[in-house]
């Protein structure tokens, strides 16, 4: 059985009046049955420690959106996934397509990053997903199944990793794939996964990520291998992000 996973991925946003959002989205849940889906949200790093002040006693969990590979040293600007544990944070990104893009981050650098996150005691969450080009070129399941061998390290399982799909081409643009789509991605991960780690990666964690909003999630979550999904725009603001929390939970 695996738990459900609302994750939310704040990118470049946030300031002391999104922490009011934030305490908002931790007051408004409830009592939490066992089957309660777990919530985390991923501010920047700037926020990480306000973030588990606001939201410490509540079940909304939180992480950082990138680390370093290298637990220390000369680095200027970056951040190790021992600095995001020490904020008291319980997860992060890594190898989110716009890392991929903005900082050349290849396969290789992004499995030594989950591997660092599990150094530190995070799940980490591994983002993979093709582009617009690769899909219209029918390379899509190739091109993932590829990425997640490559950036998933041996040992990876359910209690420390969780993948992440989306395609490059849906975040942000309001574009979703077809249900058929994210049904084939997600059952094709799933085969790969049990084929490399066997049937300890039922307990691995599927999310969809690519313009989830309140309006489309419910549907989203009917998929078997679709355990949750990382959400950016709509995780924004807690009116936003509670009905897909809510769907999850229904689903
Ligand atoms: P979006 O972003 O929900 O705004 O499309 C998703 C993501 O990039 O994680």
């Amino acid at each position: 059985m695996r738990r459900k996973l609302a994750a939310g991925n704040w990118k470049m946003n946030g300031d002391a009046a999104m922490l009011g959002e934030l305490a908002d989205l931790a007051g408004a849940q409830g009592a939490q049955g066992d089957d309660a889906p777990e919530i985390l949200i991923c501010p920047p790093h700037t926020l990480l420690a306000h973030a588990v002040a606001v939201t410490d006693g509540s079940p909304v969990g939180i992480g950082g959106q990138d680390c370093h590979p290298a637990e220390k040293g000369a680095h200027t600007g970056d951040v190790s996934a021992q600095m995001i544990a020490a904020t008291g944070a319980g997860a992060v990104i890594v190898g989110h397509s716009e890392r991929r893009a903005d900082h050349h981050e290849d396969n290789d650098t992004v499995r030594a990053k989950v591997e660092a996150a599990w150094a530190a005691g995070l799940t980490a969450i591994l983002c993979i997903g093709e582009s617009e080009e690769e899909r219209m070129g029918d390379d899509t399941l190739q091109i993932i199944a590829d990425q997640l061998h490559a950036s998933a390290p041996d040992g990876t399982t359910g209690d420390n990793t969780v993948i992440a799909y989306e395609p490059i081409w849906a975040i942000g643009t309001g574009r979703v794939p077809t249900m058929e789509q994210i049904v084939e991605t997600h059952d094709m991960l799933r085969d790969e996964l049990v084929g490399r780690f066997g049937m300890d990666a039922m307990t691995i964690r599927l999310l969809y990520g690519g313009s989830v909003k309140p309006a489309n999630a419910a549907e989203i979550f009917t998929a078997d291998n679709v355990d949750g999904a990382l959400v950016g725009g709509a995780s924004l603001k807690a009116a936003d992000f509670q009905p897909i929390i809510n769907a999850l939970a229904a689903s």
